[in-house]
């Protein structure tokens, strides 16, 4: 439908035709367009942009239907200091969220808003967050002053007048409300990246399920479904209704007889979750197919069977792309094909895209993500290091039939890692659901040097929720034990760790070799597989794995396998740390895990292993 000043709604929705005039009377847009999400709307948008500067087209034959956009300097990522919970009171967002008054944030908001839209055109973008009408789907309607954030948001979610018919006259869905807070005075050329420099707020009200975000145009700050709703807004539902919204990509293996098995996955950043959700399994796994559902984040819910059923509330991949290439994941390679949106890579002397690790040859001229002319060793990176690529999940080569099932699919593992250099075993299995939610609440990460702080301290990241948790931490863990209090068979749960380093070389060669890491996985969810039980959970031994086709000595195995007493009590002493911090809303139980995991740490040998066969 066109662009018109005021256009009769394509809805008669009460509650969101109230708003979203409400919403046209503060901001003051010029025009007002209600988004179909069809492909023609799609085109026309991208070529508004093109005429506007703020896309390139890429080489219809090298990258077909795509596009570079280059942001502002100043607005690469999401800004964690500025985003904000605002719940009633200060204890409910608890220490890992940023908390003002909410009557406080509404009134500085409302200040930000009068107005800001001036010169723009006002976007409504209905979106369903996972398969329409699904039980387990949620309904947002997201307001923008960005066509860059609608294009984005038509790949990522299934968008357009079809969640409008699903929504009907409801009153259940998200209003999420989002400007660049750049207006454009009546003589003012725009800019291709408008944002404004001054004021950047991302603000959730988890109470009344709304999102405000103010300033910035870039991903999670302004693809409003993903973190804001995905998961700092939904978490809080899921509390409510007793499901879970997580930080985790889902796949689904098919074994060589056809048995199918899903699995979720939490990983900090930086620790190759993409790529393991697109994982190739190594050669002496022929037959063997892992299946995409989701590369960031899972809704699952509880079925009348009582197992846990999971969504990917997304429809695409906002990916980072340095370091993507098709050596590391081809998956994803094809998946960014075409119809794709690039950020803050760079552009080729023939029309494609470029960014670090792509290629192991550095091309030998380039024009980076500033703009500017950049040949090898200039000493600027060619990409932003948070670069990313928007692109359709449909197109990625291993993605599983049953993704866009409304039913979802059963999920039987929980795994957990993080990158841990020292003392934490390639694979283990929590002895029963309170022990593995204590195992995933203590998990962490080392800083890198992109990180802030000190190199090699680990940074405690709760189920990878730290930055993405809608309430308190404390009482985040009390629900997951919940879901294990109230449901008799929850999925198992399982801790790995890829990272392992001996003389600064990894010991575990990763990637595909994680089948087989994943594959006993499997084999314990069936009740197939043997194990021992260590100090901090079971085990498999050498002969547990698979071996097929990798040569792997049991004194290598070992030494991914060893449980360091001394070292373990440090880490268990290091655990009281984030106890402190969330002292008052600790579930009881993890005082109590803590104290069993000390208690069977203590024995005369400094080591412990899996026994030899
Ligand atoms: C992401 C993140 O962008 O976790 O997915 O930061
Ligand atoms: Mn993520």
């Amino acid at each position: 439908m066109s662009t018109q000043k005021a256009p009769s709604p394509p809805t008669s929705n009460p509650r969101l035709v109230a708003w979203v005039d409400e919403i046209a009377r503060l901001c003051r847009p010029e025009n007002i367009h209600w988004c179909d999400g069809s492909q023609e709307e799609y085109d026309r948008l991208c070529q508004e942009m093109v005429q506007s500067g703020t896309f390139i087209a890429l080489n219809p034959e090298k990258r077909p239907g795509s596009f570079l956009c280059l942001s502002d300097p100043d607005d690469v990522a999401r800004v964690e200091d500025r985003t904000f919970v605002c719940t009633r009171t200060r204890e409910d967002a608890g220490p890992n969220n940023n908390w003002v008054d909410p009557d406080e944030m509404k009134a500085t908001l409302t200040g930000l808003f009068d107005g800001c839209m001036r010169g723009r055109t006002m976007y409504v973008i209905p979106f369903s967050m996972g398969p329409l009408g699904s039980r387990i789907a949620q309904i947002g309607i997201e307001i923008t002053d960005s066509p860059y954030v609608v294009t984005n948001m038509r790949i990522m979610t299934r968008m357009g007048q079809a969640v409008l018919d699903v929504l009907s006259d409801s009153e259940n869905f998200v209003p999420c409300l989002h400007s660049v807070g750049a207006p454009l005075g009546p003589d003012q050329t725009d800019v291709p990246w408008p944002c404004n420099k001054d004021n950047k707020y991302i603000v959730h009200f988890p109470e009344e399920r709304s999102i405000w975000s103010f300033g910035s145009g870039y991903g999670g700050n302004a693809l409003l479904g993903k973190k804001c709703l995905a998961l700092r807004i939904a978490s809080h539902m899921a509390r409510q209704e007793g499901w879970m919204a997580e930080h985790m990509l889902i796949l689904g293996v098919e074994a060589p007889d056809g048995e199918k098995t899903y699995v979720a996955a939490a990983f900090p950043s930086a620790c190759g979750k993409t790529n393991f959700a697109m994982m190739i399994p190594p050669e002496g796994f022929e037959g063997w197919k892992i299946w995409t559902v989701g590369d960031d984040i899972a809704w699952i819910k509880p079925g009348e069977d009582q197992r846990f059923y999971a969504i990917n509330p997304e429809a695409g991949f906002f990916g980072v792309a340095p370091g993507t290439s098709d050596s590391s994941n081809p998956n994803a390679m094809a998946s960014i094909r075409q119809n794709s949106i690039f950020t803050n890579v760079a552009l080729t002397p023939d029309g494609d895209v470029w960014w670090e690790g792509m290629t192991e040859e550095e091309p030998e001229r380039l024009i980076d993500w500033r703009g500017q002319d950049w040949t090898p060793g200039c000493g600027r990176p060619a990409a932003h290091p948070n670069a990313r690529f928007t692109a359709p999940i449909a197109q990625c080569p291993t993605i599983d039939a049953e993704w866009d099932n409304p039913q979802g699919v059963p999920i039987q593992a929980f795994i957990f890692g993080g990158r841990i250099s020292q003392d934490m075993p390639l694979v283990f299995q929590a002895f029963n659901w309170t022990h593995g939610v204590y195992l995933a609440a203590t998990m962490g990460s080392e800083k890198t040097a992109a990180a802030a702080g000190k190199v090699g301290g680990v940074r405690r990241d709760p189920m990878a929720m730290l930055p993405f948790c809608g309430y308190h931490m404390g009482d985040y863990f009390d629900h997951w034990l919940d879901m294990g209090r109230v449901h008799p068979e929850p999925p198992r749960i399982f801790r790995v760790n890829w990272f392992l380093k001996k003389d600064g070389k990894f010991l575990w060669p990763g990637f595909g070799e994680n089948m087989r890491i994943l594959k006993w996985v499997l084999d314990r969810v069936h009740g197939r597989a043997h194990a021992v039980e260590s100090p901090i959970g079971w085990m498999p031994c050498r002969r547990d794995l698979d071996w097929t086709g990798l040569d792997f000595s049991q004194e290598q195995f070992d030494e991914l396998m060893t449980v360091d007493r001394e070292a373990w009590k440090t880490e268990s002493l290091a655990h009281e740390e984030m106890f402190l911090q969330l002292l008052e809303r600790l579930p009881q139980e993890f005082f109590l895990e803590r104290q069993m995991l000390l208690t069977r740490l203590v024995r005369s040998a400094p080591k412990w292993l899996p026994p030899h066969p």
